[in-house]
C-alpha cells in the first residue's frame, strides 16, 4: 500500500468512527446490551415524540379559533419535519403555494430556505419547519397580533414543548416577536441567541425578505455559521 492509499484509508476510517454513536470506540462485550437498549429508547422516544405531534395537529385540523379559520383558508398547515430536531425554523405563516399543498416553506421563500438548510449540511428532514399562525392570512398579509397569539398557544408552543430543540431559528419579524417579545426587533436581536425558555433563539431575516434584498443573503449565511458552531459546540 503506497501512502496515497494509506492517506485515503485513514480519512475512510476516521470518517467511519465519527459516524459512529458516542461511545462506539469503548464498547465491550458487556456495554453492548445497554447501548442497545438505549438505542432502542431513543427509537421509542422518536416514535413518541412524532405521535405526540399527530395527536396535537389532529385535533385542530378544522380550527376556527382565530378569524384567519374563516377567511379563505384551503386548509390548515402543520410544521413538518423531525420530531425531534435539534433545529426547528419558525416562519410566519402559510403563502399560496403552502395553502394549497398543505405543508409550510414549499413556494419560492421556501426553495431559498431549503437551499440555506442543505449548504448547512442539513436536510428538511432532519430539522423541524413550522409557522406562527397555520393558516394562510388573506392577501398574505401579516398576521394580526391576536392572531399570532392564539395560534402560538395553541399549536406552537406546543409544538416546542413536543420537538424540545436544543436551537430555534426565528424567520422574519412575525416569528421573533411571537417567541421573544412584541418589542423585539428585528434588526436589533438578528444574529444573536438569545435565552428563550432553555431553549437559545437565534433570529434571522425571513427568506422572502432575501429574496428582495440578496445582498443580506451573506448576513444571513454568517447566521447560519453560528447555528452550526453552536449545533457542534451542544453535541460535543
Ligand atoms: Fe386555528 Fe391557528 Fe388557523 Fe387560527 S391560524 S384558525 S388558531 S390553526
Ligand atoms: N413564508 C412563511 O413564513 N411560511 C411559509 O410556510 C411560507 C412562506
Amino acid at each position: 500500500m503506497n501512502a496515497e492509499e494509506l492517506a485515503k484509508k485513514r480519512a475512510n476510517y476516521l470518517s467511519f468512527l465519527k459516524k459512529q454513536p458516542k461511545g462506539f470506540l469503548y464498547l465491550d462485550e458487556k456495554q453492548k446490551p445497554v447501548a442497545a437498549k438505549h438505542a432502542a429508547k431513543n427509537a421509542d422516544e422518536r416514535a413518541k415524540n412524532a405521535d405526540e405531534i399527530d395527536a396535537l395537529n389532529c385535533n385542530y385540523r378544522d380550527c376556527t379559533a382565530c378569524p384567519l379559520g374563516s377567511q379563505g383558508r384551503t386548509q390548515v398547515v402543520f410544521g413538518k419535519g423531525l420530531a425531534e430536531a435539534t433545529l426547528m425554523f419558525v416562519g410566519e405563516g402559510p403563502g399560496k403555494d403552502e395553502d394549497l399543498q398543505g405543508a409550510p416553506f414549499v413556494g419560492r421563500s421556501g426553495k431559498l430556505l431549503t437551499q440555506i438548510i442543505e449548504a448547512m449540511g442539513l436536510s428538511r428532514e432532519s430539522v423541524y419547519i413550522s409557522n406562527v399562525v397555520k393558516c394562510r392570512p388573506p392577501e398574505n398579509r401579516t398576521p394580526l397580533p391576536n392572531e399570532s397569539s392564539t395560534c402560538k398557544d395553541l399549536l406552537l408552543l406546543k409544538e416546542i414543548a413536543i420537538i424540545k430543540p436544543k436551537i430555534i431559528c426565528t424567520l422574519g419579524a412575525t416569528a421573533t416577536k411571537a417567541l421573544l417579545g412584541d418589542e423585539t426587533k428585528i434588526t436589533a436581536s438578528r444574529g444573536m441567541f438569545v435565552e428563550w425558555n432553555g431553549t437559545l433563539v437565534l433570529p434571522t431575516y425571513h427568506p422572502a425578505y432575501l429574496l428582495r434584498n440578496p445582498a443580506e443573503k451573506r448576513t444571513v449565511w454568517e447566521d447560519m455559521k453560528k447555528i452550526m458552531a453552536k449545533l457542534a459546540e451542544l453535541e460535543a
